[in-house]
């Protein structure tokens, strides 16, 4: 089952999982905790609000990871990545991609554009491409730009998701595409993380699940909010940057605004999340499904040991099979 992922994936980490890159949430502090719990963890580099910022990140990053590898030579800590915005209004992306190179990044996911701009020059150094993708004709076009694996965003997901069932879309981009697929939208256990495996997923990517760490970035009203919410909470809208993105109404309403009312917005823009007007999603927040099940703020590692524990329960369940696997 995991044949397709390097060893430089398997060897070091602890489960098939990518803490998922996401934006005013992700930074140092929370890559470096996931890392070292062994999950991949990784941030949209529009985080760092210059590319100045971002070499400084990407220099705590590496440094902060290669010392802790030295400190315990046996210790599974995972590769980190980065997301990169490649649609055409996102202005950074050259120096941001020369960036991407200077550190050698392990992992780079590109969304909301073609992943292509990427392909080489990640590939220059070793690194891994990813794309993020919501249906099936972005997948065939990705698939063709020679990334390395493909990021499912099912329904549920939290931020800009689709509305495809897991079950069918990682079926379908299965019958043309043989590399690394990873599958996102809900998940919050260990069991999460086993079915997808039984789906055919490589890895799987976790969003919502690490805004409630004590590494996030993310406001404490926030976190308590997702504590808080069921999945009744979430609305699916385009009304903010013009891609269907699920929002938590509670926050819609603290804006001053009626959930119920929101005008559909047609032209997709992400120009606001280069220029810093982060209004949007500074006070009006997203989660995915898994939302339902975020019942604490903790800390990363308490988290991923959680994750590990249930997905090892899973295995051995598994393993001493069923009424029909005994038949
Ligand atoms: C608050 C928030 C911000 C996000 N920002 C980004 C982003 O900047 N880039 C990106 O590729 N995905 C972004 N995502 C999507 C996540 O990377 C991931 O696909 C999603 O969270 C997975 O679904 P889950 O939250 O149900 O686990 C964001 C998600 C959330 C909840």
């Amino acid at each position: 089952m995991t044949q397709r992922i390097p060893s430089s994936i398997t060897e070091h980490t602890t489960l098939p999982v990518i803490a998922a890159p996401m934006f005013l949430v992700s930074g140092v502090e929370l890559v470096t905790a996931a890392c070292k719990a062994g999950v991949i963890g990784t941030f949209p580099v529009l985080n760092a609000r210059t590319s100045e910022a971002l070499d400084d990140w990407m220099q705590q990053i590496t440094g902060e990871l290669a010392a802790a590898q030295t400190s315990d030579p046996s210790a599974r800590i995972a590769p980190w990545g980065i997301n990169l915005i490649t649609h055409r209004t996102n202005h950074r992306l050259q120096p941001d991609l020369d960036l991407t190179v200077k550190y050698k990044t392990p992992l780079v996911i590109t969304s909301l554009g073609s992943p292509a701009p990427a392909v080489e020059a990640v590939h220059s150094y070793g690194g891994l491409v990813f794309s993020d993708v919501i249906n099936l004709s972005f997948a065939k076009k990705a698939a063709q730009a020679g990334i390395d694996g493909l990021v499912l965003v099912c329904a549920g997901a939290g931020g800009h998701a689709g509305t495809l069932s897991p079950f069918a879309f990682l079926k379908a981009v299965r019958e043309f595409f043989d590399g690394i697929i990873v599958l996102a939208g809900a998940m919050s256990s260990g069991r999460d993380i086993r079915a997808a495996q039984v789906l055919g997923a490589d890895l799987v990517y976790f969003g919502t699940s690490f805004i409630a760490t004590t590494e996030s970035l993310a406001d404490k009203t926030y976190q308590q909010m997702l504590v808080d919410a069921t999945m009744d909470d979430l609305i699916y809208t385009n009304a903010f940057s013009g891609a269907y993105a699920n929002m938590l109404k509670p926050s819609i309403v603290a804006a001053g605004i009626d959930p119920e009312a929101l005008k559909p917005k047609d032209t997709v823009d992400f120009s606001h999340l280069v220029s810093g007007e982060t209004k949007a999603w500074k006070h009006i927040w997203s989660a995915g499904q898994g939302v339902n099940f975020v019942r604490q703020v903790e800390p990363v590692a308490d988290l991923v040991t959680r994750l590990r524990r249930e997905y090892v329960a899973v295995v051995a369940e598994e393993q001493r099979g069923d009424a029909w696997t005994k038949l």
